[in-house]
């Protein structure tokens, strides 16, 4: 069963590229230091690249639902489209790259190395280093046909009430969820505080990367990987309520993790060639010699 062929081509890429959604969430939450500018023109909802990620999240917000999780779930979790060393995975991320937005400077490689490069230049452990380097792995998604907004963009919980903190959360209107008695209460079909372990997140490349590592890296690398895009939580705190301590002790890892991921961008290409055998090594020390997607 083929999901996404109800979809139009519309609904599948309302972005121009995937990074769309990350140059916006920048805008939502600039760093310390340099905020009015960005703040305006966020704003600016004249802005058609506002638009377009406006359009993004209807479509996000509209579809994942309850239901839809489960089925990708179902799917996806066979992880039986590929199998491949992690560097030859990233190299297949790469060819993600998009070519009809020529303000991208920086492809996935780019982001992913940056990112562990700041994390390994604070003197970070090295499976943070490593995280850093995998975290958008998960993107692979696109490659797999899937539609943009189920792959990336701000994850939150489903089967239960959607916070009014999500990016968006008028467009949660056409969310089918929201007219089932199941899953429209504060708690839906959890237990206050029941812990997120219990918890459902929309689906995307946080999720699914988090059951391909699962048994391969501490526990606070892998809450950052399940929920480095849950800016709802880590960022607004709008789903105390499910958390519990163990959660609440993880996610100090989860904030430590973000700012590497937002604000590592620097126009300075990483040097692939010379980091690579860093990386390889790295990537053995904890993950097996191929993995499966
Ligand atoms: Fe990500
Ligand atoms: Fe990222």
């Amino acid at each position: 069963m083929k999901v996404q062929n109800q979809y139009s081509n519309e609904e599948l890429q309302p972005l121009q590229s995937i990074e769309q959604w990350e140059d916006d969430v920048l805008k939502r939450y600039p760093e310390a230091g340099e905020p009015a500018k960005a703040k305006e023109e966020y704003r600016n909802y004249d802005n058609p690249g506002r638009d377009t990620v406006r359009e993004f999240y209807r479509l996000n917000h509209k579809y994942q639902t309850y239901d839809f999780v489960q089925e990708k779930m179902a799917d996806f979790l066979q992880f039986n489209r590929k199998e491949m060393p992690v560097w030859n995975a990233m190299e297949f991320l790469n060819t993600l790259v998009d070519d009809s937005d020529p303000d991208i400077d920086l492809d996935q490689l780019q982001h992913l190395l940056q990112t562990a490069e700041a994390i390994r230049a604070d003197g970070h452990p090295d499976w943070f280093v490593l995280t850093g380097f995998i975290h958008d792995m998960g993107k692979v998604l696109c490659l797999f046909g899937e539609a943009q907004w189920a792959v990336v963009g701000d994850t939150f919980p489903v089967g239960c009430q959607f916070s009014d903190k999500i990016v968006y959360p008028e467009f949660f209107a056409d969310n089918p969820d929201i007219h089932d008695e199941r899953y429209n209460t504060k708690y839906g079909v959890y237990a206050p505080n029941c812990g997120l372990k219990n918890v459902h997140m929309s689906w995307g490349h946080d999720e699914y990367l988090y059951h391909i590592t699962k048994d391969y890296l501490p526990e606070p690398a892998l809450y950052m990987i399940r929920y480095h895009s849950f800016y709802a939580q880590h960022r607004e705190h709008a789903y105390d309520h499910l958390m519990d301590d163990h959660d609440r002790e993880m996610f100090q890892w989860v904030k430590k993790f973000n700012p590497y991921d937002l604000y590592s961008k620097s126009p300075k290409p990483p040097v692939i060639k010379e980091l690579k055998p860093y990386y390889e090594d790295l990537i053995a020390r904890y993950l097996p010699a191929t993995i499966r997607m």
